[in-house]
Formats: C-alpha cells, structure tokens, sequence
C-alpha cells in the first residue's frame, strides 16, 4: 500500500529529492529541516518541520521517508546520511528511493528500492545498484555496472560498461571511468577526473588521467 512520504532534509539535495517524487507523482507531505523557518521554498508549499516534529507527529506506519540529505564526499560509517537512514530505520521507519520521470532505467538492471535516479540518468542493462545510492543529474551508468551502497555518482558522470564502485565511493561531478574498472570503497574521484586504472580503497584521485591527491583536512 502507498503512503504519503517525509523528505529528511530540504537543503540543494533535498530540494531536487522533492522536486522529483512530486515530477513521479509520489503524495509529498512535509520535509525537514534543523531551521524550518529559514528554510527556501521554491513554490512547493511543502509543510516544513523539524526531524523531531517528524518523529512525535507521523508514526512509522503511516508514512515513508526519503533521504534529502546529499553528499559532496565518500560516505563513511559516520556520514550523516547513514547516520539518518539507521536513526529512523531503528524506530522503524522505511525509506523509499526515486524514479524520476526523465530517468531512462533498464528493465534489466537490479536497482535497490532506495535507491536515487535522478533527472536524465541512464541505467543500462545489468547494471546493479545498491541502497541509498545517488545516480544524480544527468549521470549515466552503463552496462554490467555494479555500484555499492551509499555511493554517490555526481551529477553528469559517466562510467562505462562493467564498472565496479564500492560501497560509499563519491564519483564527482563530470567524472569518467572506462570499462571494467574498479573503484574500491570509500574512494573519491574528483569532478572531470578520468579514472583509466583501478583506484584502490579510501583513495583519493582527480585529473586526467586521475592521480593521487591529498584532500585538505574537513571544514578547514
Ligand atoms: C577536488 C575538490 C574537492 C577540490 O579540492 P580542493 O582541495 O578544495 O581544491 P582547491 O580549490 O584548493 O585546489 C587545490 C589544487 O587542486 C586543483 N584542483 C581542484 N579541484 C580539482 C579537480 N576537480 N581536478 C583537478 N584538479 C583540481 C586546483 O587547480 C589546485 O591546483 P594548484 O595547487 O596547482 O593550484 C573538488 O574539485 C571536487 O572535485 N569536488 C567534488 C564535487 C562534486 O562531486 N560535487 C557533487 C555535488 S552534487
């Protein structure tokens, strides 16, 4: 049975989350926000309440979830957004994903409910794509590809055919990877990089070809 669905966060990310559930016809009800009253409108109407408003007024059997929190690094066993999809997930909420309309999805790949696709991806044949994943704007997912949970694959990325990324890697905005490679888990791949080489875990690449890179220390 469908149910009316809540949008964790309504900042950029989540803004576009709720733009696309409303372009699929999903019943949108509220979206939250830690400053309700500061947060921006573009029209929606939406009723915008703390993520404790949340908890106290809908009950966990009367509404489902979306994840508006996006990300710009890897998603780690710390990230907010796993923080989030654990918090509500252990007073038993559910989470739904995203189909926009503009998307173009195989019926032969294996997509996780809860995962993203946004306006204009591509989802080829084959391709398996895990929970709570980001296929942002525009990004394009070719055949036999095989991404990990929580990854993010900014907005016009492309990979080619047989691309492995694991769990909770950040693809960047405009980024290429060519076929068969593998990306390991928890790894970053800058935005216009061109990944030609399999790039092993928690590492860190931009450039073309991509190389190496020591990112800048968090909120410096
Ligand atoms: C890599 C990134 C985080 C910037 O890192 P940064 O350390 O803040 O970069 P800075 O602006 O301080 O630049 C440091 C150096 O890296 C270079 N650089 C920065 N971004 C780069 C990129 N994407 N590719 C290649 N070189 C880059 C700069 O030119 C500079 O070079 P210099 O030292 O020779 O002058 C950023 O470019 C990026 O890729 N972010 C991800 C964006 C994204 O995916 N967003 C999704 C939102 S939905």
């Amino acid at each position: 049975m469908s149910r009316p669905v809540i949008i964790i966060g309504f900042g950029g990310h989540g803004r576009v989350v709720a733009d696309g559930l409303l372009a699929s016809g999903v019943d949108l009800l509220a979206a939250t926000d830690s400053e309700p009253s500061r947060a921006l409108d573009p029209g929606m109407h939406l009723h915008i309440i703390t993520d404790e408003d949340l908890i106290r007024g809908y009950s966990a059997t009367d509404v489902y979830l979306a994840v508006g929190v996006g990300s710009i690094w890897p998603v780690l066993e710390d990230s907010l957004r796993r923080d989030l999809v654990r918090r509500f997930e252990s007073l038993g909420y559910r989470f739904v994903g995203l189909r926009h309309p503009g998307a173009i999805i195989s019926p032969h790949a294996d997509i996780s409910e809860t995962a993203q696709l946004h306006a204009g991806s591509v989802v080829q044949v084959g391709a398996q794509i895990g929970s709570h994943v980001i296929i942002n704007t525009r990004a394009s997912i070719d055949h036999d590809c095989r991404i990990g949970d929580f990854c993010h694959v900014g907005p016009g990325a492309t990979l080619s055919g047989g691309v492995e990324i694991g769990e909770g890697a950040h693809i960047g905005t405009g980024a290429a990877i060519v076929q068969g490679v593998h990306v390991g888990p928890g790894a970053f791949i800058a935005a216009g990089a061109t990944v030609t080489t399999n790039i092993g875990p928690a590492e860190y690449v931009r450039g073309t070809p991509a190389r190496p890179f020591q990112p800048k220390p968090r909120n410096a």
